[in-house]
C-alpha cells in the first residue's frame, strides 16, 4: 500500500499515521496523538519520493531520529531488510516507542540512542555488528546540520555504500535560506555553512566522476549517489576537490 495522503500535512501508510512539518516550529509543536511527527517539510517527501523512484535499498543507515517519524517513514515505505538509526538523544519519544513495540514491521528497526554522529568508532562497530560485511543501499544525514559532523560521517559512511546506492544529506542549505525568525541565526550562530560540503561534492565528482557520478541538490536535501571507485584508506572528501589543478578543498568558501 502506498501513501495516502490526508488533510492537512497528515498521511497515512501500512495503517500508521504521519505528520509531517509545515514550519520549523511544528518540529516540537506537533501532538504525537495525532500521528508520528516526520521533520520534513511537504517539498522534502516529494524531493525522496522523486529520488527514490524505482529504488528499493535493503540496508539504511539513518542519522537523526528526533521524534522518530522519519525512521518510522522509511521503513514503511521502502520496506527495507534493516535501517539502522542513531541520535544523541537518550531515548526514544513516547510515540515514537510505542511504534517501536507495537507495529508490525518495526523489527526491523535498530535505534542506538546516546550515539554522536561524527563518533566514528561508534558508527564503525554499529556498522560491523548489525550488517557485517554488507554495504549500505541509502544513507540519510539529518542529524546535526553542523558541518564538521556532517563531513565526519560523511568521509565515514560514504565508503561503505555501495556502488549506485545513495547519500542524502538534509537541510545543507541553513545558512541560505530566508530566516524571518532567525531560528538557523541562533541555531546555527557562527557555525560554518553546510553548503560547504555539498559544494566540495559537487566539485569532488568534476574530478572523480567515477566515484561520485551523480549530485542532485534539491532545495533544501542532496542527493549524491556512489560510483564504483574507490575511496581508499582515510577518505576525506576535502582532498577531492580541486580548482584549475590546485586542492581546495577544507576551508570555508564564505568565510570573507
Ligand atoms: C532534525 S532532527 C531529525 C528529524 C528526523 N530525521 C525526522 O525527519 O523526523 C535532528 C536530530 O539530530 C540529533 N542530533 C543532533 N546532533 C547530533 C549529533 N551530533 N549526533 C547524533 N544526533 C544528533 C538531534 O538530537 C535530533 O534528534
Amino acid at each position: 500500500m502506498g501513501i495516502i495522503w490526508g488533510e492537512g500535512n497528515r498521511f497515512e501508510l501500512n495503517g500508521i499515521r504521519f505528520q509531517f512539518i509545515g514550519q520549523l516550529r511544528e518540529l516540537f509543536a506537533l501532538k504525537e496523538e495525532d500521528g508520528l511527527v516526520l521533520g520534513k517539510w511537504r517539498r522534502v517527501l516529494d524531493a525522496y519520493i522523486d529520488a527514490m523512484s524505482g529504488l528499493s535499498p535493503q540496508n539504511i543507515f539513518e542519522l537523526g531520529i528526533f521524534r522518530g517519524g522519519s525512521a518510522a517513514f522509511f521503513n514503511e515505505w521502502l520496506n527495507p531488510e534493516k535501517l539502522v538509526a542513531i541520535d544523541y538523544m537518550q531515548a526514544p519519544t513516547d510515540g515514537f516507542k510505542a511504534y517501536l513495540e507495537s507495529a508490525p514491521n518495526a523489527g526491523r528497526i535498530r535505534p542506538y540512542f546516546g550515539t554522536d554522529q561524527a563518533d566514528k568508532q561508534k558508527l564503525g562497530s554499529i556498522c560491523s555488528r548489525e550488517f557485517g560485511d554488507a554495504l549500505l543501499d541509502l544513507v540519510i544525514d539529518d542529524a546535526s546540520h553542523l558541518l564538521d559532523k556532517t563531513k565526519t560521517s560523511f568521509n565515514f559512511l560514504f565508503p561503505r555504500v555501495k556502488a549506485g546506492g545513495l547519500y542524502v544529506i538534509e537541510d545543507w542549505s541553513w545558512a541560505h535560506m530566508d530566516d524571518p525568525d532567525g531560528v538557523f541565526r541562533q541555531r546555527f550562530h557562527a557555525e560554518p555553512a553546510m553548503s560547504n560540503l555539498v559544494i566540495e561534492i559537487m566539485l569532488a565528482s568534476a574530478r572523480r566522476p567515477d566515484l561520485i557520478p551523480e549530485v542532485r541538490v534539491f532545495p533544501s536535501c542532496a542527493f549524491i549517489r556512489r560510483g564504483e571507485g574507490e575511496t581508499g584508506e582515510d577518505f576525506d572528501i576535502s582532498r577531492e576537490s580541486f580548482h584549475r589543478g590546485l586542492p581546495i578543498g577544507g576551508s570555508d568558501l564564505f568565510d570573507r
